[in-house]
């Protein structure tokens, strides 16, 4: 049922178990396919973007057997199709990454140029295609998709990214790992998914070196083994659960939460002054005083997650004083602040850069956000626009005095694993509803 009447006014309290990232489980499963060998994943989150990412690579021939829920083989020992669907592709943002496994294993690979996924910003994938050519493939564009080819395989080149693109570094890895010679990736995206990616692509055979200053210096291989990976937590999924935890003034552990990973969110936290305790296997999260107002920029690792950025702003809307948080990653993320006016939080939009001059300034997207606060949340009928902006809405009904009513749930599922029964173990009153 993808509308759920939310009763609020009741603080989140309890523990929660959180499973294997999203944002690399889905990787994961696109690279096992350089392998005509298996390949094994443990701590697997049940969400729908494994889901859709598992369709997709068995459209080209991979094959999955589960032996529990938490756990996955995948096998690839042919390649059935190098063709990805325009339906399945318009699911996630996931098809350009089978490029590289698709051109290593055939040659070719047809991605629909039209992905799925949220609407937070143009988010082209100019990286991924220009990078594909430098290392010698032709892409030409037809009947809405990308045919990129390489009959004589992938070559090693030197590829700087204008940003430090997570899909695009990623992608380019999965290609250099079993390119001809060397590739240097200058500028790379560095997040903890990233070197999930590269942990595995390593122990199935690859060469990828890791230098200081962003740079992935990869040796190709011939051929890559299958490998077992253990994911590692969902560092996103751990802090939406820390924040709303503080923002209801709850009290929440988070098991399997890691430190490592959330470094930045934790320091942010502290400072706006949201309690937490970190132990053995997770972290406790708890409100205790008043909470101050923060300047906050979102940033690429090790700097601030734009995707704890909703759940952080809902967090602010408690604070005492007037908040700052500019998003410098996406350029239209802000997209479900109107709906938290709606229930009475005070935020102001706007196109300039509140905080230091970053790629959106001469763009009319408004990504900063000024929030006063406290603020009394009211209860409303909203609909979700994306994945972590429907989580935040989620807890801002939890918060919120009365009942709301909260459409597009569909849309939270794709990365929260038992998500009502979660929310429900915590004290949340949550009830589908046709
Ligand atoms: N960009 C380009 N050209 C490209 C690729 C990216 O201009 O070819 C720009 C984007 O438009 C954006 C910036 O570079 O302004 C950063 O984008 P990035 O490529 O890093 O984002 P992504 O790879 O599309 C992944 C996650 C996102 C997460 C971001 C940032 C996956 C499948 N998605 O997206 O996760 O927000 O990195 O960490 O890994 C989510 O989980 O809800 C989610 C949106």
């Amino acid at each position: 049922m993808n509308t759920w009447v939310i009763d609020g006014g009741q603080p989140l309290r309890g523990e929660i178990r959180v499973s294997g990232a999203k944002n690399s489980i889905t990787k994961l499963l696109v690279a096992s396919i350089l392998s005509e060998q298996p390949s094994h994943f443990s701590n697997v989150p049940n969400i729908g973007d494994r889901d859709i990412t598992q369709e997709m690579c068995a459209a080209v021939g991979a094959t999955f057997s589960n032996t529990n829920g938490h756990s996955l083989r995948v096998s690839t020992p042919t390649i059935s199709s190098n063709i990805i669907s325009q339906e399945l592709g318009g699911r996630n943002r996931l098809a350009i990454m089978l490029m590289g496994p698709l051109l290593h294993r055939t040659g070719k690979a047809v991605i629909p140029a039209a992905a799925g996924g949220d609407q937070i910003g143009p988010r082209p994938v100019d990286f991924h295609l220009q990078g594909i050519q430098r290392m010698g493939a032709r892409v030409e564009i037809k009947d809405g998709n990308y045919i990129i080819q390489a009959a004589d395989g992938l070559r090693g080149a030197e590829i700087t990214l204008d940003y430090p693109s997570v899909t695009s570094t990623e992608n380019l890895l999965m290609a250099a790992s079993m390119a001809r010679g060397r590739t240097i990736i200058q500028n790379a995206a560095i997040e903890p998914e990233v070197v999930d990616l590269v942990s595995y692509l390593q122990k199935m055979g690859a060469i990828i070196d890791y230098q200081v200053d962003r740079t992935f210096v990869v040796e190709g291989v011939e051929t890559l083994n299958g490998a077992s990976h253990r994911l590692l937590p969902d560092r996103i999924v751990a802090a939406s659960l820390g924040a709303a935890a503080v923002a209801t003034g709850g009290d929440v552990f988070v098991r399997n939460a890691s430190q490592p990973d959330m470094l930045t969110f934790l320091n942010t936290l502290r400072r706006v002054g949201g309690k937490f305790e970190v132990q053995d296997d997770g972290i406790r999260f708890y409100a205790d005083g008043p909470l101050k107002a923060i300047h906050l920029e979102t940033s690429v690792h090790p700097g601030f997650m734009t995707d704890w950025q909703s759940p952080f702003l809902l967090l602010l809307t408690q604070a005492e004083g007037m908040s700052v948080v500019h998003e410098t990653v996406f350029e239209d993320r802000f997209g479900y602040v109107a709906a938290l006016q709606d229930m009475g939080a005070e935020i102001g939009l706007y196109d300039s850069c509140l905080g230091h001059r970053c790629r959106f300034a001469s763009s009319s997207y408004k990504h900063s956000a000024v929030i006063k606060g406290p603020s009394k949340l009211r209860s409303a009928e909203v609909t979700v626009p994306d994945l972590r902006a429907g989580f935040t809405y989620l807890i801002a009904a939890i918060m919120a005095e009365g009942q709301s009513r909260v459409h597009g749930i569909d849309h939270i599922t794709r990365g929260y694993e038992n998500l009502e029964e979660s929310l429900r173990s915590l004290g949340a009153r949550i009830q589908p509803v046709q």
